[in-house]
C-alpha cells in the first residue's frame, strides 16, 4: 500500500488534486516554484520543501503537475534542484501536466537510463473535476506500474484509460484538447451566426438537445451566454496544448490543417488580451467580427 505522495506544482490543478490526496489519507510533500501557493495545502496537514529534489525524498509516488516542456525538464532535471536524481528506489513518477510526447519519451529516457518508473498520465477535466475528484487520465507506461500508483490516481480520478507505451497519453490527450477547443470555436461561432435570427439562449436549448452536442459544450455554450470567463481552462493553456500537437504533427509530417485553424482563431483571442480568461471567452471574437 502506497503511504508517501508528493506533488510538484500547485497551479489551479495541482493544488485541488494534491488536496485530494491529502483528504484520502496520503503522507503528502509538496514543491511550488511560487511557496504562498502551498499555503492551504500546509495549513490542511501537507509538508512543503524547498526544492523539487527535496520534496521526493521520501516519496513512493511522485505526481507533476506543471505548465509544459520548460516547466518539467526543470522540476526533474534541474541541475542543482532536479527531483530524478533524488528519486527512492522503486519510486513511480507520474507527469500528469500537458506535454509534448517527444519531451515526455526524452524525459521517460532519463528515467530509464537510472532504471527508475515513470508514466505519462495527463489528465481530461479542468479545476471543477480536479476538485471533486473527477479526473479522467490517460496513461501512457507499463501495466505494472500503473498498478503501483492506481490507488494514488484513484484519490484524484474517476476513470483511468491505459493508452499504451510512454509518451501514448500524451498523443491522446493533445488530441482531445484540440477536439474540444474546436467545439468550442465552433459553437461560439455558430451562435453568433444565429444571433440575428434565433436568441442565442434558444438556440443553445436546442442545439444542447441534439445529439451533436456533448454535456462539456453546453456547459461552455452557457458560460459564454452568460460572460462567466473566470479561469478553468484558460485560454493561454488552449494555445499551449494546440501548439504542441502542431509540433507533433509537423516532426510525424502528419497534416493537421483544422486544428491549425483552432490554434488560430485561440492565438487571435490571446491577442486580445484574454490569455487568463476561460476559453468560452473565445466568443468574444465573434461578437467583435459582427459590429465590424
Ligand atoms: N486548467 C485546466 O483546465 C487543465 C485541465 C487539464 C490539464 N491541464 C494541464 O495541467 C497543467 C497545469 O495546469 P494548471 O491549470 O494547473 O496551470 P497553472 O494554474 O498555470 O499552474 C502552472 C503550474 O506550473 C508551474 N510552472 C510554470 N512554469 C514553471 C517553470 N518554468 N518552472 C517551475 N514551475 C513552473 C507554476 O508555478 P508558479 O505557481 O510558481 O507559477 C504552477 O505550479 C498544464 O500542463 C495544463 O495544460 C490544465
Amino acid at each position: 500500500m502506497i503511504r508517501r505522495v508528493a506533488v510538484l506544482g500547485l497551479g489551479q490543478m495541482g493544488q485541488r488534486m494534491a488536496l485530494n490526496l491529502l483528504r484520502s489519507g496520503f503522507d503528502l510533500t509538496v514543491y511550488n516554484r511560487t511557496p504562498e501557493s502551498a499555503q492551504t495545502l500546509v495549513q490542511a496537514g501537507a509538508k512543503f520543501a524547498a526544492t523539487p529534489a527535496e520534496a521526493v525524498q521520501n516519496a513512493e509516488v511522485v505526481i507533476s503537475m506543471v505548465r509544459d516542456d520548460v516547466a518539467s525538464r526543470f522540476l526533474w532535471l534541474d541541475p542543482d534542484q532536479g527531483a530524478l536524481s533524488n528519486l527512492p528506489e522503486g519510486a513511480v513518477a507520474v507527469e500528469c501536466s500537458t506535454l509534448t510526447p517527444a519531451w515526455t519519451r526524452e524525459l521517460a529516457g532519463h528515467f530509464q537510463t537510472r532504471q527508475s518508473h515513470f508514466l505519462d498520465a495527463p489528465v481530461v477535466g479542468s479545476t471543477p473535476q480536479a476538485a471533486s475528484g473527477q479526473l479522467v487520465f490517460l496513461v501512457g507506461g507499463a501495466a505494472t506500474d500503473l498498478e503501483r500508483v492506481q490507488e494514488v490516481l484513484q484519490a484524484m480520478g474517476s476513470t483511468l484509460h491505459h493508452v499504451g507505451e510512454i509518451g501514448q497519453g500524451m498523443h491522446m490527450k493533445l488530441a482531445v484538447n484540440a477536439f474540444f477547443a474546436g467545439q468550442v470555436a465552433l459553437l461560439a461561432e455558430l451562435l453568433m451566426f444565429l444571433q440575428p435570427h434565433i436568441p442565442p439562449q434558444q438556440a443553445l436549448e436546442v442545439l444542447g438537445n441534439l445529439p451533436v452536442i456533448s454535456p462539456a459544450l453546453k456547459v461552455n455554450g452557457q458560460l459564454m451566454l452568460e460572460r462567466k470567463f473566470a479561469p478553468m481552462f484558460p485560454v493561454q493553456l488552449v494555445v499551449k496544448d494546440l501548439q504542441c500537437l502542431l509540433d507533433t504533427a509537423q516532426a510525424g509530417e502528419v497534416q493537421v490543417p483544422t486544428s491549425s485553424k483552432v490554434l488560430e482563431v485561440f492565438s487571435a483571442a490571446q491577442n486580445q488580451g484574454w490569455g487568463e480568461e476561460h476559453l468560452a471567452a473565445v466568443v468574444k471574437l465573434f461578437e467583435s467580427h459582427l459590429s465590424s
